[in-house]
């Protein structure tokens, strides 16, 4: 039943027929915005001349924070103003909006706007806010065993620093939003935004309103990674504070240059650890303290933090651990979710480590990374929080790949190669690394793990499904409809998924944490099969009676008697539990749902179409709709003790990356790269290895050539692709081989399958050890280069002595 439907939008995306919010036709009124920010990363507002910008042609309006009933917002502290007041924090800090007639007039004004600042000391790295003790929120622990005990003890002793800088998610549709004025003060908002229910929150907070007053809607977002779990919302009440206040509608539409200013990356990370380890390279103890840069204000990023230190094992046992975490508050925009949320940052360090270890060891990583695998019997498959590896496909993992990938010989070959060069002068040095991933699936923050769905059987056959899943490229909306016409037995396209709004599904969750499918589509699912359960009851009744008296040539007349059926009771927390586990199916009364048709298994020759089911039902007034809750079971992670069942699942996977190095430039070339993942049992092939193949480039990206450069004012100077650099088709590994390792077991999630969206990007940190191994030297210290190994840093490791004589000089 492999399955590789095109993406539901693919039509629409390649003859550009898809439409995103600012695709949305301007209206005549319509008002356009422009941000005034600041231009300080650290400022007392001392004054606001709007005078000349007021005058200015066009000008329908200038709003400050006095104009929002409430100021405040954040996702998980209330701490971050939407307009700044008397203080600012960071460059590209809104301070006033400026509505135009056109877009040209809101910039023409916006630049007139002059704003009187009285400079404050900023704080511009986490060494800074780490000494003012600058912080936000408390450190936070997780801990096993006795780590001073088990370092004391250990044969071999390292510590270390690892300098883990941000990225700028790149989506193409920038941050956007329109808002309408609806009838009786009512406001309907189109936001790009992976969580339409905080949007519709936060409007209705700065506004003033209940929440039934505000409509959030997302059809598509043009990309996300993370960049629109929190940082859409402001933008959307922007636009519903000035709808509302000239009862026109607004739209405000960032340039690429003001979004990449205004909105936060990925979190910088300075880690800092202690390991002990034995003669075979196994480690006995960690002591890891990791320290984020979290900008001016809350956002995700304790959150963030957590999910790092949980990810600080990876795929790796380690008997004693203490990890603690810290996000300090900076002057830089606030850093948020980015693909991986935290766990990159944690992997990124234990990685290293591991190929560290190696290195003084003079031995393989490799053989490093298999001594330390976590196993499949206890205590070697016990995780720092005291959960159990279940279904540990790891070590299987590492051997499949290292024999695909034809690692040894290839080693030898590299080894051979690199010692040859290294005796001229030029040419390039070759590095090879072999990295995994294990990564937790749910919301670390238990209540975010639910869904729910609206499912409406339409009197063709045809059906509409709504959930709070939005849909961002990923192709959530392509698998929640294969996971439903599926049931029926029906083809995709006879299930089309509906824009996201608030008014169809509430209290959703942000579609993030990779969570997207598991979450809605298990909904979905459940809704489904409580009309599968009433359908069949009803096609069981059908079946025996002549055609000639069904309510299709009878209908109104009401001779015939009428049908009633039961409803399906559910369990929330069991998608699986009604299904047959090879074909997923759930059956009832004996009836099969197949290719448009509905018969009971006694008689498989007596049949009934999926749309004559339906018509009957309709007659028979049997409810065609549906709606389901659900929630992950299991979950019992407790964030003050840092221990219990933080995930699901684990996804798994491994890469062996192959790059080369130019001894003269600096530049990486990623030559090869070999990556096996478990995935359960994908919904959508195809969309999965779209996933697998997009998020490895863009971790590529990240620890590479994306480079983020901010001034001694901390405003970011690399704020457009002319200077900051992702990948692009050159960039992608000339050779790419991908395959998925087939995987029946992963009994908790919906379908046996596993999500897919973030654990790739964390395989690309296999390319960044391999630039470390390319340029290491037996007998000297391990290469100490930054994430990402930008062509700067390479150069650095290769020359240090040129480098510090260049910089004394
Ligand atoms: N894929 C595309 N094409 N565009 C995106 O914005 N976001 C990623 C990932 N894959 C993203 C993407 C992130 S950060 C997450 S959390 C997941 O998709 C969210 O969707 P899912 O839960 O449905 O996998
Ligand atoms: N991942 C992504 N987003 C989140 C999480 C998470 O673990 N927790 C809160 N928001
Ligand atoms: Mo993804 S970073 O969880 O939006």
């Amino acid at each position: 039943m492999r399955s590789e439907l095109a993406h539901d939008s693919a039509h629409l995306h390649v003859s550009g027929a898809s439409e995103y919010v600012d695709d949305r036709p301007r209206l005549p009124n319509e008002a356009f915005l422009e941000v005034v920010y600041s231009a300080e990363p650290h400022a007392r507002i001392l004054g606001l001349d709007v005078k000349a910008a007021l005058a200015s042609e066009g000008v329908l309006g200038i709003f400050t924070a006095q104009d929002f009933h409430e100021n405040m917002w954040g996702t998980i502290f209330q701490d971050q103003p939407l307009l700044a007041g008397d203080l600012v924090r960071f460059v590209g800090e809104p301070i006033a909006l400026v509505a135009g007639a056109s877009p040209a007039h809101a910039r023409k004004a916006a630049r007139l706007v002059k704003v009187k600042y009285r400079a404050l000391t900023p704080l511009l790295s986490i060494r800074a806010a780490r000494e003012a003790k600058s912080f936000i929120g408390t450190e936070r622990k997780i801990e096993k065993g006795n780590v001073e005990a088990a370092l004391a003890a250990a044969p071999f002793r390292q510590k270390g620093r690892i300098v883990i800088r941000g990225a700028d998610h790149f989506y193409l549709e920038s941050q956007v939003a329109v808002a309408y004025p609806e009838e009786d003060g009512q406001i309907e908002v189109h936001s790009s935004s992976q969580h339409p229910t905080e949007v519709q929150h936060v409007v209705a907070h700065a506004l003033g309103i209940p929440q039934n007053q505000v409509t959030c809607i997302v059809k598509r977002m043009g990309g996300a990674f993370g960049g629109k779990e929190s940082q859409a919302a402001p933008f959307a009440a922007y636009c519903a504070l000035v709808a509302r206040k000239l009862k026109r509608p607004a739209r405000i539409v960032l340039s690429k240059d003001d979004d990449m200013i205004l909105t936060g990356k990925r979190n910088p990370f300075e880690n800092e650890y202690e390991v002990g380890f034995d003669q075979t390279g196994r480690i006995l103890a960690l002591d890891a303290r990791l320290y984020s840069d979290g900008g001016a204000y809350a956002d995700l990023s304790t959150a963030i933090m957590e999910r790092a230190m949980l990810h600080i094992d990876n795929a790796y046992f380690i008997p004693h651990v203490r990890v603690t975490g810290q996000v300090c508050r900076t002057n830089f925009h606030p850093h948020t979710a980015f693909r991986g949320f935290g766990g990159p940052k944690g992997v990124a360090t234990i990685e290293r480590i591991l190929e560290s270890i190696a290195h003084t060891l003079g031995i393989d990583a490799l053989d490093v990374r298999k001594a330390n695998v976590y196993g499949q019997a206890e205590p070697r498959n016990l995780t720092p929080y005291g959960q159990e590896v279940e279904n540990n496909l790891l070590p299987e993992l590492f051997t499949a790949l290292e024999k695909d990938s034809d690692y040894r010989a290839r080693r030898q070959a590299i080894e051979k190669h690199n010692e040859a060069q290294r005796k001229k002068r030029g040419g390039e040095l070759r590095g090879l690394s072999l990295t995994a991933v294990k990564f937790g699936i749910s919301f670390t923050t238990r209540f975010l793990n639910q869904a729910n769905a609206l499912v409406l059987v339409h009197r063709d056959g045809t059906l509409q499904v709504s959930t709070g899943a939005t849909e961002m490229g990923q192709g959530v909306n392509a698998r929640i409809a294969e996971i439903v016409a599926s049931e029926l037995g029906l083809p995709r396209e006879q299930v089309r998924l509906q824009p996201t709004r608030t008014d169809k599904n509430a209290n959703t969750s942000p579609t993030a944490a990779s969570s997207g499918t598991d979450l809605n589509g298990a909904a979905a699912l459940l809704a489904t099969r409580k009309i599968k359960k009433r359908l069949s009851e009803l096609a069981v009744q059908i079946l025996k009676i002549p055609e000639s008296r069904w309510a299709r040539h009878t209908a109104g007349l009401g001779t015939e008697k009428e049908i009633e059926v039961e409803d399906l009771e559910i369990d929330g927390g069991n998608p699986n539990q009604d299904g047959e586990w090879v074909s997923g199916l759930a059956t009832y009364h004996g009836v099969r749902f197949e290719a448009g048709e509905v018969w009971h298994e006694s008689d498989p020759a007596r049949k009934v179409s999926f749309a004559g089911l339906v018509h009957e039902a309709y007659h028979h007034r049997i409810s065609l709709s549906d709606y389901a809750h659900f929630k992950f079971p299991l979950l019992s992670f407790n964030k003050l003790t840092g221990q219990g069942r933080a995930f699901l699942y684990f996804t798994q996977g491994v890469a062996a990356s192959e790059v080369s190095v130019n001894r003269d430039t600096g530049e990486v070339k990623v030559e090869r790269v070999d990556l096996l993942m478990d995935l359960g049992r994908p919904v959508n092939h195809g969309l999965d290895m779209g996933q697998v193949y997009g998020g490895f480039v863009q971790g590529m990206g990240w620890v590479t050539t994306e480079k983020l450069f901010y001034n001694q004012r901390g405003l970011l100077v690399s704020h457009s692709p002319s200077t900051y650099k992702i990948p692009n088709i050159q960039d992608t590994p000339r050779n790419f081989r991908v395959k998925l390792h087939p995987n029946e077991s992963n009994t908790p999630n919906v379908r046996g399958t596993k999500a897919a969206g973030e654990p790739p990007l964390l395989l690309a940190i296999s390319v960044w050890t391999a630039v470390h191994d390319a340029l290491k030297n037996k007998g000297e210290h391990y290469p100490d280069l930054e994430l990402p190994a930008t062509q700067e840093q390479v150069l650095r490791a290769l020359y240090p002595q040129e480098f510090a004589r260049w910089e004394k000089a």
